[in-house]
């Protein structure tokens, strides 16, 4: 457990410097709306703040509250989300949404333990959320302020064991400001997530300008960059999908809605097929006659847990091949019809012609 002298001091040393050093007036700040505060929480697990700061207004005047939200279909949800990435929020986001109406008469939990039943809240971002609205002591723990509290502890337990990982919460909770300032917690919550970002930076971490400095142990060793310790690494795997972009004289695309489950599941995008020979084959069931395919370069686009590698092959079909396509899924789109979907980042880019080609070097494989 944390030395008393460090108990004593944290919570008041990081809450005053984030009065005077801290990140102020961003617009999900100094709000006690739990419905801000969580869609905000949400946006911001991954994905910058430069870019939340354009997504979360737009999202906020479409859907102001829980109930238009919960009242939205998934289709429009997952088309405000388009370009944020990591689709799975946007979808736990709109089931959590419906969780509130439904069970709990539209209103917010005011305990972490009770936001952490719904759908897509963590127990940090039900801290984050109870701390910021409800003064609730209790303590966030995400990425960055893991790399805090492990350095100023000095602990060195594996973080890739579940267990280790519930003792720092428990360290975490130690240093929570004392039942009679509760009224600090929105700013230590704050604090700890500012330190991390600004101050506590993975490589170079910025000692001399730390509140804790005198406090920390990896500050004294010389070498703060040692923790935290994790030894799991991830494992990447790849694959490679063959895009079909059926493109019509009307300039419409096909595009489909894909699974509920697995990677961009719920988005419209273009058929994939697992190699070229299903392509080929999914080509000739469905339009009957053999065209020109217009085979283009295989990129690679980077997902958290996977390298997919993007084989599109486009086909533009003339009136009179467009018969019903009734043996693949999905709908003929223009750009009017397809521009407002919840599309992948990578077929928004393959679709919009004159837009940015695909991020990574275009590679064969
Ligand atoms: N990252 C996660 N939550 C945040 C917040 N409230 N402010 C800035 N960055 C954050």
């Amino acid at each position: 457990m944390p030395s008393s002298a460090l108990r004593q001091a944290f919570s008041a040393r990081i809450v005053a410097w984030q009065t005077t050093h801290g990140r102020q007036g961003l617009p999900w700040q100094n709000s006690r709306n739990p419905y801000a505060v969580w869609l905000s929480e949400i946006m911001l697990q991954q994905t910058q703040v430069s870019t939340v700061l354009v997504y979360f207004p737009r999202f906020l005047a479409r859907f102001p509250d829980v109930a238009s939200l919960a009242a939205a279909s998934q289709e429009e949800v997952l088309g405000l989300w388009s370009g944020l990435g990591y689709y799975s929020r946007a979808r736990h986001l709109h089931a959590c949404a419906q969780a509130i109406m439904a069970t709990h008469g539209g209103q917010f939990p005011q305990k972490a333990e009770v936001l952490q039943t719904l759908p897509g809240i963590g127990r940090s971002t039900a801290a984050a959320i109870a701390s910021f609205c409800f003064d609730e002591r209790v303590s966030i723990l995400d990425g960055n302020v893991k790399r805090v509290l492990t350095r100023v502890l000095g602990f060195s337990d594996d973080l890739a064991l579940a267990a280790n990982e519930r003792r720092l919460w428990q360290q975490a909770e130690a240093l929570l400001p004392p039942p009679e300032r509760a009224h600090d917690m929105p700013r230590h919550t704050q604090a700890l997530m500012d330190l991390g970002a600004l101050v506590c930076r993975v490589r170079q971490p910025d000692c001399a300008a730390c509140p804790l400095q005198n406090l920390c142990h990896a500050q004294q060793s010389g070498q703060p960059e040692k923790w935290p310790v994790r030894t799991k690494k991830l494992q990447r795997k790849s694959e490679s999908w063959w895009l079909l972009w059926l493109a019509n004289e009307r300039g419409e695309v096909w595009l489909q809605t894909r699974p509920q489950k697995g990677i961009w599941a719920g988005l419209s995008c273009l058929p994939v097929l697992p190699s070229r020979e299903a392509l080929i084959e999914t080509v000739s069931t469905a339009l009957a006659v053999s065209l020109p395919m217009e085979e283009m370069a295989a990129f690679k686009h980077v997902l958290t847990h996977r390298d997919l590698y993007l084989h599109p092959v486009k086909i533009q079909l003339k009136t009179a091949e467009m018969k019903d396509l009734d043996a693949l899924p999905g709908q003929w789109f223009d750009a009017a019809r397809w521009t407002p979907l919840g599309l992948p980042t990578p077929i928004r880019q393959l679709l919009g012609s004159g837009l940015a080609q695909p991020q990574v070097p275009l590679v064969a494989v």
